[in-house]
Protein backbone atom coordinates (compact mmCIF):
# COMPACT_ATOMS: atom_id res chain seq x y z
CA UNK A 1 0.00 0.00 0.00
CA UNK A 2 2.55 2.26 1.15
CA UNK A 3 4.80 2.03 -2.69
CA UNK A 4 1.50 3.36 -4.59
CA UNK A 5 1.87 6.80 -3.88
CA UNK A 6 5.64 7.20 -4.05
CA UNK A 7 5.56 5.60 -7.70
CA UNK A 8 2.87 8.03 -8.30
CA UNK A 9 4.37 10.50 -7.02
CA UNK A 10 7.38 9.94 -9.24
CA UNK A 11 5.11 9.34 -12.62
CA UNK A 12 3.51 12.62 -11.85
CA UNK A 13 7.55 13.81 -11.34
CA UNK A 14 8.12 12.56 -14.98
CA UNK A 15 4.83 13.65 -16.71
CA UNK A 16 5.88 16.96 -15.49
CA UNK A 17 9.97 17.31 -16.35
CA UNK A 18 8.41 15.90 -19.73
CA UNK A 19 5.91 19.03 -20.12
CA UNK A 20 8.43 21.56 -18.85
CA UNK A 21 10.72 20.38 -21.85
CA UNK A 22 8.21 20.58 -24.44
CA UNK A 23 6.77 23.97 -23.23
CA UNK A 24 10.78 25.07 -23.01
CA UNK A 25 10.93 24.08 -26.72
CA UNK A 26 7.62 25.83 -27.49
CA UNK A 27 8.75 28.56 -25.47
CA UNK A 28 11.86 28.70 -28.15
CA UNK A 29 10.16 28.80 -31.03
CA UNK A 30 8.29 31.28 -30.22
CA UNK A 31 11.04 33.78 -28.83
CA UNK A 32 12.40 33.21 -32.73
CA UNK A 33 8.85 34.20 -34.37
CA UNK A 34 8.01 36.75 -31.93
CA UNK A 35 11.49 38.28 -30.12
CA UNK A 36 11.69 39.75 -26.98
CA UNK A 37 13.19 42.29 -27.52
CA UNK A 38 11.07 44.01 -30.38
CA UNK A 39 12.81 47.14 -31.50
CA UNK A 40 11.89 49.06 -34.52
CA UNK A 41 13.93 51.75 -34.38
CA UNK A 42 17.02 49.07 -33.71
CA UNK A 43 16.08 46.75 -36.38
CA UNK A 44 15.90 49.14 -39.21
CA UNK A 45 19.24 50.81 -38.26
CA UNK A 46 20.79 47.26 -38.53
CA UNK A 47 19.31 46.76 -41.74
CA UNK A 48 20.60 50.07 -43.29
CA UNK A 49 24.17 48.65 -42.46
CA UNK A 50 23.33 45.02 -43.60
CA UNK A 51 22.43 46.70 -46.46
CA UNK A 52 25.37 48.52 -47.71
CA UNK A 53 27.20 45.23 -47.72
CA UNK A 54 24.13 43.80 -49.94
CA UNK A 55 24.42 46.78 -52.56
CA UNK A 56 28.54 46.37 -52.37
CA UNK A 57 29.41 45.18 -56.14
CA UNK A 58 30.73 42.03 -54.55
CA UNK A 59 27.24 40.79 -53.66
CA UNK A 60 25.10 42.71 -56.44
CA UNK A 61 26.96 41.61 -59.22
CA UNK A 62 25.90 37.87 -58.37
CA UNK A 63 21.86 39.23 -57.67
CA UNK A 64 21.12 41.84 -60.65
CA UNK A 65 17.74 42.72 -61.82
CA UNK A 66 18.84 41.33 -65.55
CA UNK A 67 19.60 37.48 -66.55
CA UNK A 68 23.08 38.15 -66.78
CA UNK A 69 25.36 38.60 -64.07
CA UNK A 70 27.70 42.10 -63.26
CA UNK A 71 31.49 42.25 -63.30
CA UNK A 72 33.68 44.88 -61.35
CA UNK A 73 33.11 47.46 -59.04
CA UNK A 74 31.15 49.57 -61.94
CA UNK A 75 28.76 46.76 -62.36
CA UNK A 76 29.22 46.36 -66.00
CA UNK A 77 27.08 43.63 -67.62
CA UNK A 78 29.79 40.20 -67.86
CA UNK A 79 31.48 40.53 -71.43
CA UNK A 80 31.23 36.89 -73.73
CA UNK A 81 27.37 37.84 -73.46
CA UNK A 82 27.12 35.18 -70.19
CA UNK A 83 23.70 34.06 -69.34
CA UNK A 84 22.06 32.81 -66.29
CA UNK A 85 19.98 29.94 -67.74
CA UNK A 86 17.07 28.08 -65.94
CA UNK A 87 19.27 26.86 -63.20
CA UNK A 88 21.74 29.74 -62.60
CA UNK A 89 24.62 28.09 -63.82
CA UNK A 90 24.78 29.12 -67.22
CA UNK A 91 24.12 28.82 -70.77
CA UNK A 92 25.16 26.19 -73.87
CA UNK A 93 28.57 26.53 -73.91
CA UNK A 94 29.04 29.56 -71.63
CA UNK A 95 28.25 27.33 -68.22
CA UNK A 96 30.29 29.43 -65.63
CA UNK A 97 32.49 26.74 -64.49
CA UNK A 98 33.66 26.72 -67.66
CA UNK A 99 35.81 29.85 -66.38
CA UNK A 100 35.53 30.19 -63.16
CA UNK A 101 37.42 27.26 -61.15
CA UNK A 102 37.29 26.47 -57.52
CA UNK A 103 39.46 28.70 -56.72
CA UNK A 104 40.10 32.41 -57.53
CA UNK A 105 42.56 32.76 -60.20
CA UNK A 106 45.67 35.09 -59.68
CA UNK A 107 46.00 38.19 -61.11
CA UNK A 108 43.75 40.97 -61.82
CA UNK A 109 40.85 40.15 -64.49
CA UNK A 110 41.17 37.01 -64.09
CA UNK A 111 37.95 34.83 -62.96
CA UNK A 112 37.02 34.65 -59.25
CA UNK A 113 36.37 31.06 -58.41
CA UNK A 114 34.28 29.16 -55.98
CA UNK A 115 32.90 25.55 -56.07
CA UNK A 116 29.63 26.55 -56.45
CA UNK A 117 29.47 30.00 -58.38
CA UNK A 118 26.75 30.47 -60.21
CA UNK A 119 23.37 32.62 -60.36
CA UNK A 120 20.66 32.11 -58.33
CA UNK A 121 17.57 30.15 -60.41
CA UNK A 122 15.81 32.18 -63.13
CA UNK A 123 12.38 31.15 -61.36
CA UNK A 124 13.82 32.59 -58.24
CA UNK A 125 16.25 35.47 -58.99
CA UNK A 126 16.96 36.92 -55.42
CA UNK A 127 17.12 40.66 -57.49
CA UNK A 128 19.28 42.88 -55.31
CA UNK A 129 19.97 45.67 -58.17
CA UNK A 130 18.24 48.68 -58.01
CA UNK A 131 16.03 48.46 -54.45
CA UNK A 132 15.47 50.35 -51.87
CA UNK A 133 16.57 49.44 -48.62
CA UNK A 134 13.09 49.11 -47.79
CA UNK A 135 12.23 47.11 -51.12
CA UNK A 136 14.66 44.75 -50.34
CA UNK A 137 13.80 44.21 -46.60
CA UNK A 138 10.54 43.21 -47.55
CA UNK A 139 11.44 41.12 -49.85
CA UNK A 140 13.99 39.52 -47.69
CA UNK A 141 11.18 38.46 -45.57
CA UNK A 142 9.03 37.02 -47.88
CA UNK A 143 9.41 33.05 -48.41
CA UNK A 144 8.14 33.64 -51.94
CA UNK A 145 10.78 35.52 -53.24
CA UNK A 146 13.83 34.99 -51.07
CA UNK A 147 14.09 31.04 -51.94
CA UNK A 148 11.66 29.68 -49.06
CA UNK A 149 13.81 30.79 -46.62
CA UNK A 150 12.90 31.45 -42.42
CA UNK A 151 14.51 34.40 -40.56
CA UNK A 152 16.80 32.18 -38.71
CA UNK A 153 18.10 30.50 -42.29
CA UNK A 154 19.10 33.24 -43.42
CA UNK A 155 20.99 34.71 -40.56
CA UNK A 156 22.69 30.86 -41.02
CA UNK A 157 23.68 31.80 -44.67
CA UNK A 158 24.92 35.27 -44.72
CA UNK A 159 26.89 33.99 -41.51
CA UNK A 160 28.57 30.27 -43.29
CA UNK A 161 27.19 30.32 -47.22
CA UNK A 162 30.64 29.89 -49.29
CA UNK A 163 29.84 32.34 -51.85
CA UNK A 164 29.12 35.20 -49.33
CA UNK A 165 32.04 34.36 -47.55
CA UNK A 166 33.86 35.11 -51.38
CA UNK A 167 32.85 38.46 -51.09
CA UNK A 168 35.39 38.87 -47.87
CA UNK A 169 38.48 36.79 -50.39
CA UNK A 170 37.74 38.48 -53.39
CA UNK A 171 40.81 37.93 -55.28
CA UNK A 172 43.25 40.23 -56.85
CA UNK A 173 42.34 44.08 -57.55
CA UNK A 174 38.54 43.03 -56.30
CA UNK A 175 37.67 45.86 -53.20
CA UNK A 176 35.86 44.21 -50.44
CA UNK A 177 32.38 44.96 -48.70
CA UNK A 178 32.14 47.99 -46.30
CA UNK A 179 31.70 45.86 -43.40
CA UNK A 180 34.07 42.98 -41.87
CA UNK A 181 32.26 39.98 -42.62
CA UNK A 182 31.83 39.25 -38.68
CA UNK A 183 30.25 42.62 -38.11
CA UNK A 184 27.90 42.20 -41.24
CA UNK A 185 26.69 38.49 -39.82
CA UNK A 186 25.81 40.45 -36.52
CA UNK A 187 24.11 43.08 -37.68
CA UNK A 188 22.03 41.01 -39.97
CA UNK A 189 21.30 39.02 -36.72
CA UNK A 190 20.51 42.21 -34.87
CA UNK A 191 17.92 42.73 -37.59
CA UNK A 192 16.02 39.69 -37.11
CA UNK A 193 16.47 39.89 -33.37
CA UNK A 194 14.89 42.91 -32.97
CA UNK A 195 11.85 41.86 -34.86
CA UNK A 196 13.56 42.64 -38.69
CA UNK A 197 11.09 45.93 -39.44
CA UNK A 198 12.15 47.36 -42.63
CA UNK A 199 13.17 50.85 -43.10
CA UNK A 200 10.73 53.66 -43.90
C1 LIG B 1 34.01 32.88 -70.91
C2 LIG B 1 34.43 32.84 -69.53
C3 LIG B 1 33.39 33.16 -68.47
C4 LIG B 1 32.16 32.55 -68.29
C5 LIG B 1 31.50 31.47 -69.12
C6 LIG B 1 31.60 33.15 -67.09
N1 LIG B 1 32.46 34.09 -66.59
FE1 LIG B 1 32.15 35.29 -64.99
N2 LIG B 1 33.95 36.18 -65.25
C7 LIG B 1 34.87 35.85 -66.21
C8 LIG B 1 36.08 36.67 -66.05
C9 LIG B 1 37.32 36.62 -66.91
C10 LIG B 1 35.82 37.51 -64.96
C11 LIG B 1 36.75 38.57 -64.34
C12 LIG B 1 36.54 39.88 -65.01
C13 LIG B 1 37.35 41.00 -64.39
O1 LIG B 1 37.69 40.93 -63.20
O2 LIG B 1 37.60 41.98 -65.09
C14 LIG B 1 34.48 37.19 -64.50
C15 LIG B 1 33.86 37.85 -63.47
C16 LIG B 1 32.60 37.54 -62.99
C17 LIG B 1 31.93 38.23 -61.93
C18 LIG B 1 32.41 39.49 -61.26
C19 LIG B 1 32.91 39.36 -59.87
C20 LIG B 1 32.99 40.74 -59.25
O3 LIG B 1 32.47 40.89 -58.17
O4 LIG B 1 33.53 41.65 -59.86
C21 LIG B 1 30.74 37.60 -61.71
C22 LIG B 1 29.68 37.97 -60.69
C23 LIG B 1 30.67 36.50 -62.63
N3 LIG B 1 31.80 36.49 -63.40
C24 LIG B 1 29.62 35.62 -62.68
C25 LIG B 1 29.51 34.63 -63.63
C26 LIG B 1 28.41 33.70 -63.68
C27 LIG B 1 27.31 33.63 -62.66
C28 LIG B 1 28.59 32.91 -64.78
C29 LIG B 1 27.66 31.85 -65.32
C30 LIG B 1 26.25 32.24 -65.44
C31 LIG B 1 29.82 33.36 -65.41
N4 LIG B 1 30.35 34.40 -64.69
C32 LIG B 1 30.36 32.82 -66.57
C33 LIG B 1 34.70 34.90 -67.19
C34 LIG B 1 33.58 34.11 -67.38
C1 LIG C 1 28.75 33.85 -57.48
C2 LIG C 1 27.47 34.44 -57.21
C3 LIG C 1 27.11 34.96 -55.85
C4 LIG C 1 27.81 35.88 -55.09
C5 LIG C 1 29.16 36.48 -55.38
C6 LIG C 1 26.96 36.21 -53.97
N1 LIG C 1 25.79 35.48 -54.02
FE1 LIG C 1 24.26 35.55 -52.69
N2 LIG C 1 23.35 34.01 -53.64
C7 LIG C 1 23.80 33.41 -54.78
C8 LIG C 1 22.95 32.26 -55.08
C9 LIG C 1 23.13 31.31 -56.26
C10 LIG C 1 21.96 32.23 -54.09
C11 LIG C 1 20.80 31.24 -53.95
C12 LIG C 1 21.28 29.88 -53.53
C13 LIG C 1 21.20 29.65 -52.08
O1 LIG C 1 20.23 30.10 -51.42
O2 LIG C 1 22.10 28.98 -51.54
C14 LIG C 1 22.24 33.34 -53.19
C15 LIG C 1 21.48 33.64 -52.08
C16 LIG C 1 21.73 34.69 -51.22
C17 LIG C 1 20.90 35.06 -50.09
C18 LIG C 1 19.66 34.35 -49.60
C19 LIG C 1 18.47 34.47 -50.37
C20 LIG C 1 17.84 35.83 -50.56
O3 LIG C 1 16.77 36.01 -50.03
O4 LIG C 1 18.37 36.69 -51.27
C21 LIG C 1 21.48 36.13 -49.49
C22 LIG C 1 20.98 36.89 -48.28
C23 LIG C 1 22.70 36.40 -50.22
N3 LIG C 1 22.81 35.53 -51.28
C24 LIG C 1 23.59 37.38 -49.87
C25 LIG C 1 24.81 37.59 -50.50
C26 LIG C 1 25.84 38.49 -50.00
C27 LIG C 1 25.73 39.30 -48.73
C28 LIG C 1 26.87 38.42 -50.87
C29 LIG C 1 28.18 39.19 -50.84
C30 LIG C 1 28.97 39.18 -49.66
C31 LIG C 1 26.50 37.46 -51.92
N4 LIG C 1 25.25 36.99 -51.65
C32 LIG C 1 27.31 37.12 -52.99
C33 LIG C 1 24.89 33.78 -55.55
C34 LIG C 1 25.86 34.70 -55.15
Amino acid sequence: MTGLPIRRVLLLLAVASAAAVAFAARRDAAALARPAEKDDAGARAAFLDVYRVLMHPRCMNCHPSGDAPLQGDDSHVHLQNVKRGDDGKGKYALKCANCHQDTNLRGENLPPGNPTWHLPRKDQPLVFQGKSPRELADQLKDPGRNGGKSLEQLVEHVSHDKLVLWGWEPGDGRTKPPLPHDEFARRFRDWVEKGAASPE
